[in-house]
């Protein structure tokens, strides 16, 4: 078992490098299947989810080159082969598949996604999706088999604003005869970026990034080269590291309207920010004032951000209140922080943060921004180590972490049991 070990209380200071964003990535290389020739991504992040995708598809008979930052996909030899077991289990977006196999195949039969687990995580607006573009769904032992005889466009309300929906429809609806629109659906910037990727493919996409997306059905898709949006969940957990410990840290390789609202909330706290084109300038201040967070859809703050969030709002002078509109019970991270001393009650969705100083412990994250928090928190405390375990959770959203954290100057490494 490896343990993420962190002697805490240094301010963090240089310049940090975002990688290519986890959440287009892991749709993005799933999209490249219903090309008929080799995608090319570029700004691909050095993850575990990444690497597990890519056994998925050699699975699938995709022959895939991974080298670093790109990677080269070529799935013209691809097969539906069912996927009940196995390597979908240990991925949240391997729901992509299904998407993605229904649009090239008609057919695609793929266990339930596994993944950070921090609540229940429906997808039935997926299937929904699925079934209003003709397919039929059926749970088969754990496993979905979705089947269509012809995919045809239709009108999809999204009854909850899901990225994943969002996102799979897309997928299947690229391939589909006809036009299908989604109402109500997600504007994350990766949904966007999964767009740009089919479009470049050949699809005729319209309006992603708004609450309507028009998607005309095409015969076929073809090959492109495409570079991946940087992450904008692993730029705002830098951010929030910086300021945790009054640091002075560029977060470079960005895109600053990505992280409008963390940045706001930082300049609200009273930490300085410096906005370039293309990175962050983040100067931690001594004292905070306490603030309220909602954490809501795009172009909300972000869900992703809550966890890591909660540990910086234990630096305030007051009581702050940080609610999730997005999971109903997004806290794993709270009960690890108290062992930490922080003063933290969780009520209904909300969390009531009240400032105080934290202590070194051992902590277990229990899902990636779970994880992330309980970093931030190791960062903050001024004497001692903080021992972390469950570190293979961090691994599936940050990489290179422990380089990059040392390269600020945090004293930060693993340690094998
Ligand atoms: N929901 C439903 N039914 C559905 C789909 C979603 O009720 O069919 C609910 C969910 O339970 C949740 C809300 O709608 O309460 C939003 O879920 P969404 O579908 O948007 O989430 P997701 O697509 O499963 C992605 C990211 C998450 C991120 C959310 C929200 C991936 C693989 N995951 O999940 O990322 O929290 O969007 O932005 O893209 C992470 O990176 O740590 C992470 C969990």
């Amino acid at each position: 078992m490896e343990k993420l070990m962190i002697a805490g209380g240094r301010p963090l200071r240089g310049t940090v490098q975002i990688s290519g964003a986890k959440n287009s990535a892991i749709a993005l290389i799933p999209a490249a299947i219903l090309s008929e020739s080799a995608v090319t991504l570029d700004n691909l992040p050095e993850l575990s989810d990444v690497a597990i995708y890519t056994e998925i598809l050699e699975e699938l008979g995709a022959t895939v080159d991974w080298n670093h930052d790109r990677m080269v996909i070529d799935p013209s030899r691809l097969i539906s082969r069912p996927m009940p077991n196995g390597n979908v289990k240990k991925l949240r977006a391997s729901y992509y598949l299904m998407g993605a196999l229904l649009g090239r195949f008609r057919e695609a039969t793929i266990g339930m996604p596994g993944g950070c687990n921090f609540e229940p995580r429906p997808i039935d607006q997926h299937i929904k999706g699925f079934e209003a573009l003709g397919a039929s769904v059926t749970n088969e032992n754990g496993a979905l088999h979705i089947k269509a005889k012809e995919l045809h466009g239709a009108k999809i309300y999204l009854d909850v604003v899901s990225v994943g929906a969002t996102i799979n429809i897309m997928l299947a609806a690229s391939r589909a005869k006809g036009v299908t629109t989604i109402e109500n659906a997600a504007k994350e910037p990766e949904i966007i970026d999964v767009a740009t990727l089919l479009n470049s493919m050949g699809a005729k996409i319209k309006g992603a990034g708004t609450e309507t997306i028009r998607i005309e059905g095409v015969d076929a898709l073809y090959g492109c080269r495409h570079s991946i949006i940087p992450d904008r969940i692993q730029a705002g957990t830098y951010m929030i590291a910086a300021a945790a410990t009054r640091g002075d840290v560029i977060v470079d390789n960005v895109i600053p309207k990505h992280l409008e609202a963390i940045t706001a909330k930082l300049q609200e706290m009273g930490v300085h920010i410096y906005e370039m084109d293309e990175s962050i300038r983040v100067v931690g201040q001594t004292d905070y004032e306490s603030v309220d967070v909602k954490a809501l859809v795009y172009p909300g703050f972000a869900t992703d951000l809550q966890s890591p969030m909660s540990s910086l709002l234990t630096q305030t002078k007051g009581v702050s209140i940080l609610t999730d509109y997005v999971y109903s019970n997004r806290f794993k991270h709270i009960p690890e922080l108290h062992r930490m001393g922080a003063r933290i009650k969780v009520e209904g969705r909300s969390a009531i943060i009240e400032g105080g100083p934290l202590t070194a412990a051992k902590v277990k994250a229990t899902d990636l921004r779970a994880g992330a928090a309980l970093v931030i928190a190791g960062l903050i405390v001024p004497d001692g180590i903080t021992e972390i375990t469950g570190v293979e959770y961090i691994d599936r959203g940050y990489d290179h972490l422990v380089t990059n954290l040392s390269n600020l100057g945090a004293e930060v490494w693993r340690q094998h049991e």
